[in-house]
């Protein structure tokens, strides 16, 4: 398989909305339409079903990780700025999926899957942020940011200059479409998190 397919491949994985195919299939609720309207665990969450949540979060993980991973199996020498560009593609096809009219998620769980095969350091770093900064706050979109607008740093100071350029373009636009929770944030009207009696708002 050629680079360039590998990248087209690594988009349409990322463009599979499994929070959404979820959802519908297993309680008929179209998650667009609930909480902030995204594709992601945090707003499958706020449809009263932990489980789908959870597993919404490790599909769309493994959706970046396996792209990656089709590339590092199938290279005749793999590298990891490759490996960085097919982890884009994931990220833009959860981003802008080609099967939702290019509307889609906010990108955390599919980088996070992309930074565990390619980084396995930065990519734990980046969820035991994430996880940290949630327990503490109980806002997951807080929690995201945080880990988003450091990545680039730790990514640097674990990995190197490539992993760091990356992210800085992923945290770039996965901060973009934060842009309402942002506003929210600054309202404090941000919704809380809470895994146990979380429902649909
Ligand atoms: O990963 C998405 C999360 O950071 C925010 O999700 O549904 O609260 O906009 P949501």
């Amino acid at each position: 398989m050629t680079l360039s397919l590998m990248i087209l491949l690594g988009y349409i994985l990322g463009s599979i909305p499994f929070g959404l195919i979820l959802t519908k299939f297993m309680t008929g609720i179209d998650v667009r339409t609930i909480g902030s309207g995204n594709i992601g665990a945090t707003n499958v969450l706020r449809s009263g079903h932990i489980l789908l949540a959870v597993l919404t979060f490790i599909l769309d993980a493994l959706k970046g990780s396996l792209a990656v991973l089709i590339y590092r199996f199938n290279a005749t020498v793999p590298t990891t700025e490759n490996e960085l560009i097919i982890a884009a593609a994931a990220v833009l096809g959860h981003l802008y999926p080609l099967f939702l009219y290019f509307r889609g998620g906010k990108g955390v769980a599919t980088s996070a899957g992309c930074l565990l095969v390619v980084a396995p350091l930065v990519g734990i770093t980046a969820i035991a942020l994430w996880v940290i900064t949630i327990f503490l706050t109980r806002r997951s979109a807080l929690a995201a940011l945080i880990a988003t607008v450091l990545l680039p740093f730790y990514a640097y100071f674990l990995s190197g200059f490539s992993l760091m350029v990356w992210s800085f373009a992923i945290s770039s636009l996965v901060i973009y479409k934060h842009k309402d929770n942002i506003s929210r944030l600054c309202q404090g009207t941000e919704s809380r998190i809470d895994l146990f009696t979380q429902k649909n708002p």
